[in-house]
């Protein structure tokens, strides 16, 4: 067949080979026998009997927290990012700080690459913050196998507690004949560790590589297959490094870790504002904080505007971790509603930290900022802001407004500008800080910059 009929491409069919199943391979990897022996029945909902899964705490606060509460037992975790961003550093350190046999499978690395690795790694504090040098019952074994029945047949000798694969996309299994690394492999060789992990109540970890514009085969085909996806992000440039929830059968999505790369490996972040936030005397202009919000976890993020006049023709609009074509839309607000003439300016956007903010609530943080630049006025180091601007100018109402609030009070912020809307409900008496609400953007202006 030359066209798909599916996604009407032409010659994108690739021949696949099955092989039977020869002699005595584990169960988990004939899917075909076992699945037509256990054939389950239908049970009526209220006859299941549920149990709490029973979780394994982790040292890793921030690992525990995008898990949702620990790693559970016989789940399957991805971990994907963009490579050299560190997963393998993460998963050998939280291996080397988790209790029992843990099995490290490195397709990528030799031995000796990982064994140097880990020499470099400081062990994570134990809950006490005390440095802990040698573990206590833990064993890390470090697999250089890419073959999954190969893999299997170690697993069945070792009986690991968790197994760590690093990477996916390295394996291949002899039921099918492709390359590794290509969708057939990737899909085949996590289907048999799901049936491992599930059978045995193993927990897995699958390291997967994905590329700048996520296309390429591999982790994102496996999304649906696996229970937990957690994206390992951050800018290459920048030391900090967010572990995000993307999917989780077991706990809330849209969790997030913060870590700090250092030379001696990942450090856990547990007060993210603190390092969000510049460290200066004087207020100075274009720079604004905003209470925003990522997952469950409030932080204060500085946003940098800089607003110049356009040496060429057509001015320039670039925006670091936020939306440009949010920036553009605000950009129109100001224009339109409120009369700044940008449309002759070049406008540059940067959020501190290398952090990617899609809280809408950072709206009003990083128009005032543009005017501050705009007008070269500064704003006080003591005011921040959590609020999401609307096309007419309107100030909008943002969720978990107490949330942010109570954070900004905690790192002594003085004064919060929120939305009007967000006031229903919210005791003002609670807080030391000076609630500002505003309904239209100009009261925001008039308010700052007289
Ligand atoms: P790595 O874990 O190999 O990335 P991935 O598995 O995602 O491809 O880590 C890559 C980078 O991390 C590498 O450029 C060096 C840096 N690094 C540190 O800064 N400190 C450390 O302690 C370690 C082990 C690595
Ligand atoms: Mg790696």
């Amino acid at each position: 067949m030359g066209k798909c009929t599916a996604c009407g491409q032409w010659n994108t069919f690739v021949e696949e080979i099955i092989e039977k199943p020869s002699g005595s391979v584990p169960n988990w990897q004939s899917s075909a026998s076992t699945s037509l022996q256990r054939a389950n029945k239908p049970s009526a909902i209220q006859d299941i009997v549920y149990t709490e899964e029973n979780r394994l705490i982790t040292p890793d606060k921030e690992l525990n927290r995008v898990l949702g509460g620990g790693i559970v037992g016989g789940s399957l975790v991805l971990i994907g990012g963009e490579p050299g961003i560190g997963k393998s550093t993460l998963m050998l350190q939280i291996a080397m700080a988790l209790p029992g046999k843990i099995l490290y499978v490195s397709g990528e690395e030799s031995s000796q690459q990982v064994k140097m690795r880990a020499e470099r790694l400081s062990p994570l504090p134990p809950e006490g913050g005390k440095v802990q040098t040698a573990r206590s019952g833990s064993e890390v074994f470090i697999l250089t196998e890419t073959s999954t029945q190969n893999i299997f047949k170690q697993i069945e000798i070792l009986e690991p507690t968790i197994v760590i694969v690093d990477s996916i996309q390295t394996l291949h299994s002899s039921h099918i004949e492709s390359t590794p690394g290509s969708v057939s492999q990737v899909r085949e060789c996590t289907a048999e560790l799901l049936r491992f992990a599930k059978e045995t109540a193993t927990p897995v970890f699958l390291i997967g590589h994905i590329t700048k514009d996520g296309m390429i085969a591999g982790p994102k085909i496996l999304e649906h297959m696996v229970d937990t996806v957690l994206q390992f992000e951050g800018d290459r440039h920048h030391m900090y490094r967010i572990l995000r929830t993307v999917k989780n059968r077991f706990g809330p999505a849209a969790e997030l870790g913060i870590y700090e790369m250092q030379g001696s490996g990942l450090r856990e972040v547990s007060n993210p504002s603190e390092i969000l936030l510049s460290q200066r005397e004087e207020p100075l202009s274009g720079i604004t904080i905003s209470a925003m919000l990522e997952g469950m976890r409030p932080m204060l993020i500085e946003t940098q505007a800089l607003v110049s006049i356009s040496a060429y023709g057509t001015p320039q609009r670039s925006a670091t971790g936020f939306d440009t074509k949010r920036m553009n839309m605000l950009l129109a607000v100001l224009e339109k509603r409120c009369g700044f003439k940008l449309s002759v300016k070049d406008v540059f956007l940067n959020i501190a930290g290398g952090l990617r903010v899609e809280d809408p609530a950072i709206d009003l943080g990083v128009i005032v900022a543009i005017i501050s630049s705009h007008e070269d006025m500064p704003i006080s180091t003591k005011i921040c802001f959590a609020a999401e601007v609307g096309l007419s100018g309107e100030i909008r109402a943002v969720n978990r407004i107490e949330q942010r609030i109570a954070e900004a009070e905690k790192l002594g912020f003085e004064q919060i500008y929120i939305s009007k809307y967000n006031k229903k409900g919210l005791d003002e008496s609670r807080y030391k800080l000076e609630i500002k609400t505003v309904a239209k953007v100009d009261e925001v202006f008039a308010a700052l910059f007289g």
